[in-house]
């Protein structure tokens, strides 16, 4: 008797099916109420008492046995009915994909970048953490001098030779240290300043600075540069120049583009006037080169400016700055179709 109970289990243990009506019809034969099990389990009252253990034990093997066969046939087959159903219903809806959107600080970046790079600028990126030399002094800024205090500096810890940068002038610096002319490069980061944060500012934020240095380099050409680019970045070809002062060029200069006075937005946009202050510019400062280790006399360049986030806010009509670094996903899917 023990015998034939685990020739069944080994058939049990054998079995297999193709659909699951085989596997109910398997079942039914080994757990139905009058299956294979059941009978067994009937023989029990006539097994000698000394088998009694034996014979119970063997009887309730084949019953788990089958059970567990029953289980995994059918989820096996189950799973490959759906995957089949699935895959052979042309007329289901399609599995959305959510896509991300990129930040507008990015887009505005890579639009500049794109529009310098169709003129022959590479892109170069430095540390956001810098010394005193790349910040300041090698931009023509020694130590005392007054135009330090117009950028509020972070200094870390107590050492004040190790800052944030407060402009990406420091790549520049970097670059001209460590390539020679001609030099044609943009340096776009992330910048900090020690600032009251607003809706107007933030105590970091992004620029894009440019550089071009090489022989007989003239402010025309730097006119020139900069027309072309609020041309292909905004559509607006007029523009002008206001005589400024940065330690770091001379002469220097405040860009203002014409956005005209058009809709009732221009006139909010310009206060009135038409014009947007953009960025600021001029001629590298002789002394600035030669702290970079070029030859003044034989080289001469011009640099520029921009704030990449006040761009962006006037670009997609944001009202206050810090919603770009709150990262509330309700303005940032605002940008899924942009660049
Ligand atoms: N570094 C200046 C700033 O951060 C911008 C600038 C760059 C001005 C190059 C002139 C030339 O304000």
């Amino acid at each position: 008797m023990l015998d034939k109970i685990k020739e069944h289990i080994a058939k049990v243990e054998a079995f297999s099916a193709s659909t699951l009506e085989d596997v109910e019809a398997f079942r039914i034969k080994y757990s139905g109420r009058n299956g294979v099990v059941n009978d067994f389990m009937a023989e029990f009252r006539n097994v000698p008492n000394e088998l009694k253990k034996d014979y119970g034990q063997v009887v309730n093997k084949l019953k788990t046995v089958a059970l567990e066969k029953v289980n995994t046939l059918k989820e096996a087959l189950e799973d490959t009915n759906d995957t089949a159903s699935t895959i052979n219903d042309l007329s289901r809806p399609g599995e959305p994909i959510s896509i991300g959107a990129r930040h507008p600080i990015s887009i505005v970046k890579n639009q500049i970048i794109d529009i310098f790079s169709r003129i022959g600028f590479n892109v170069s990126e430095g540390p956001e953490i810098e010394d005193d030399w790349h910040n300041f002094t090698a931009l023509n800024l020694p130590e005392y001098h007054p135009a330090r205090d117009m950028q509020d500096t972070f200094f870390i810890q107590t050492n004040p030779d190790v800052l944030l940068r407060t402009h990406t002038s420091s790549v520049q610096v970097r670059y001209m240290e460590n390539n020679k002319p001609p030099i044609r490069t943009i340096s776009p980061g992330r910048v900090y300043r020690n600032e009251a944060i607003s809706g107007r500012s933030h105590c970091f934020f992004h620029q894009v600075e440019g550089l071009y240095i090489d022989k007989d380099v003239s402010f025309a050409d730097l006119k020139q540069t900069l027309q072309y680019f609020t041309t292909e970045m905004f559509g607006k070809s007029k523009i002008r120049l206001r005589p400024s002062y940065f330690p770091f060029t001379e002469p220097s200069a405040e860009v203002d583009v014409y956005w005209g006075l058009e809709t009732e937005t221009d006139y909010k946009m310009t206060k009135g006037t038409g014009w947007l202050e953009i960025m600021g510019c001029g001629m590298v400062d002789p002394n600035v080169l030669e702290n970079c280790g070029i030859d003044s006399k034989e080289y001469s360049g011009f640099a520029f400016g921009m704030g990449i986030d006040r761009i962006a806010l006037l670009l997609h009509q944001i009202s206050d700055i810090r919603m770009l670094s709150e990262n509330d996903i309700r303005f940032l899917e605002q940008f899924k179709s942009a660049l």
